[in-house]
C-alpha cells in the first residue's frame, strides 16, 4: 500500500505502517491443534496495514480489496467478518491495560482470500505489528502469534491451532520453519535442493467456519479424552487407535501419521523422498480425516502425475481452495501451464498462486524471517 491511497483515503499520511506475510503449508496439516507438528514456508504475498490516530470517537477500517470503510469502537464490534480479525486484535491488546485512541486503519492485501494461505493471519499479524510500532508496545513475534491466534478464535469464531499465526510472524519465503506447536520450539530448514514450491488454486471456495473445521477439531479432543491422553500428540503408537470407534479411529490415525511425515521429511530428505510423504498427506487428508473434494483430488492427481513434480497435496484446512506441490525448481512454470490447461479440461477453473507474477521470488531464495517488520512512515 503506498501512502498515497492511506491518503486518499483518510486525507493525511499513516503514523504507522507495517506488513505480514500469507503461508503456505508444506506438510502437518491439522495436526496443530493436536499438539503436533507442522511445516509451513511465507509466501511473497503480504499484507499491509498502515493506522494513524484520528480526531474522531470512533475506529475507521478501509479494506482496500473490498472497497469499503467500516466504523466501531472498542464496545461496538463491526458486523463485517474481515473487520472482525482487526477488532481482535485491537480488543486484545486494549484488554491487556493498553490505551488505544481511534484509529484510521487501512489494508491492503496481495494474500488470496479462502483458499488456505492464511490471508487472516496475515492480517491479524500485520495489525499487531502495526499497532505494535505506533504505540512502542513490547511484544515480541511469538507473542504477536499468540494474541493473533486468540483474535481468530474468540472474534472470528475458528478454533484454528497455531500454525499460521506462527508461519506470518516468524517464517521466512526461503526456508520452512518446522514448529513445535505444544512447545513453540522451531528450527528452519531447507527445501530439499533442487526443488520449489507451487501453488495452484483449485477454484472451489471454502469457508473455515462453516466447513467441518471445528468438528474435526471436536472430533480429535474426544479421542484424545477416549484414549485418556491430553492430546493425540500423547498418543504412543498406531496400535493404541484400535480402541476407538472407526471414525475417530481414523481422524486419529492421520494426526499420529501426519506427524511422523513432518518430523520423517526434516530429516534431510531428498525431493524424490519429500515428495512421497506428500502424496501420503494427502491420501491421510482424503480417506482418513475426510478434508478432500473431488476437485482437489483431481487438481492433486494431475500435479503428481507430471514429469517435474515430486508430490502434491491439498494445503490448508482442505474443503475447497489450495494445493501445494514440490516441483524441480527449473520446471515450475511448465508444471503448472500443463496442469491447469488440464484441470480446465475436466470443467474446472484453476490458477496459480505461487510463485505469483508479482512476488516470483516466493518460490525460491527469498526475504529472511523478520524482515517483514514494522516500522514507521511519515
Ligand atoms: C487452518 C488453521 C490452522 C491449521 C490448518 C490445518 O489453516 O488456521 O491452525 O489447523 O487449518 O492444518
Amino acid at each position: 500500500m503506498s501512502a498515497s491511497t492511506f491518503q486518499q483515503v483518510f486525507g493525511a499520511a499513516s503514523e504507522a505502517v507495517a506488513q505480514a506475510p500469507g503461508r503456505v503449508n508444506l506438510l502437518g496439516e491439522h495436526t496443530d491443534y493436536n499438539d503436533g507438528f507442522v511445516l509451513p514456508v511465507a509466501i511473497g504475498q503480504q499484507t499491509r496495514v498502515a493506522m494513524r490516530r484520528n480526531a474522531d470517537t470512533q475506529f475507521a477500517l478501509h479494506a482496500v480489496e473490498l472497497g469499503e470503510t467500516v466504523q466501531f469502537t472498542l464496545d461496538r464490534p463491526p458486523a463485517e467478518h474481515f473487520a472482525s480479525y482487526v477488532f481482535g486484535c485491537l480488543k486484545l491488546v486494549h484488554d491487556t491495560g493498553v490505551a488505544i485512541p481511534p484509529l484510521d486503519i487501512h489494508v491492503a492485501s496481495e494474500v488470496p482470500i479462502g483458499v488456505g494461505l492464511s490471508s487472516s493471519a496475515a492480517l491479524e499479524v500485520a495489525t499487531l505489528r502495526c499497532l505494535r510500532s505506533l504505540l512502542s508496545l513490547p511484544l515480541d513475534d511469538v507473542e504477536i502469534a499468540r494474541l493473533a491466534q486468540r483474535a481468530e478464535i474468540e472474534f472470528a469464531g475458528v478454533r484454528c491451532g497455531i500454525m499460521d499465526q506462527m508461519a506470518s510472524s516468524l517464517a521466512g519465503t526461503d526456508r520452512a520453519l518446522l514448529l513445535d506447536t505444544r512447545s513453540l520450539e522451531r528450527r528452519t530448514v531447507p527445501l530439499p535442493e533442487g526443488s520449489a514450491v507451487l501453488v495452484l488454486d483449485s477454484g472451489v471456495p471454502r469457508s473455515l467456519a462453516a466447513s467441518g473445521y471445528n468438528e474435526r477439531r471436536a472430533q480429535c479432543e474426544e479421542a484424545a479424552q477416549l484414549l485418556g491422553v491430553a492430546s493425540l500428540r500423547d498418543v504412543p503408537g498406531l496400535e493404541s487407535l484400535q480402541r476407538l470407534p472407526d471414525l475417530l479411529m481414523r481422524r486419529a490415525r492421520h494426526v499420529l501419521s501426519e506427524n511422523a511425515r513432518v518430523l520423517q521429511a526434516v530429516q534431510s530428505c531428498s525431493a524424490q523422498e519429500f515428495g512421497a510423504l506428500m502424496n501420503a498427506s494427502h491420501a491421510s487428508l482424503r480417506d482418513d480425516y475426510e478434508v478432500s473434494t473431488p476437485e482437489l483430488d483431481l487438481l492433486v492427481s494431475l500435479l503428481q502425475e507430471t514429469p517435474g513434480v515430486f508430490g502434491a497435496r491439498l494445503t490448508g484446512a482442505g474443503f475447497g481452495g489450495a494445493c501445494v506441490a514440490l516441483c524441480a525448481a527449473d520446471a515450475v512454470d511448465r508444471v503448472a501451464a500443463t496442469v491447469l490447461a488440464q484441470y480446465s479440461r475436466s470443467g474446472q477453473q484453476g490458477r496459480q498462486l505461487v510463485p505469483s507474477a508479482s512476488n516470483p521470488g516466493s518460490s525460491g531464495p527469498g526475504r529472511p524471517p523478520g524482515s517483514a517488520s514494522a516500522g514507521r512512515a511519515r
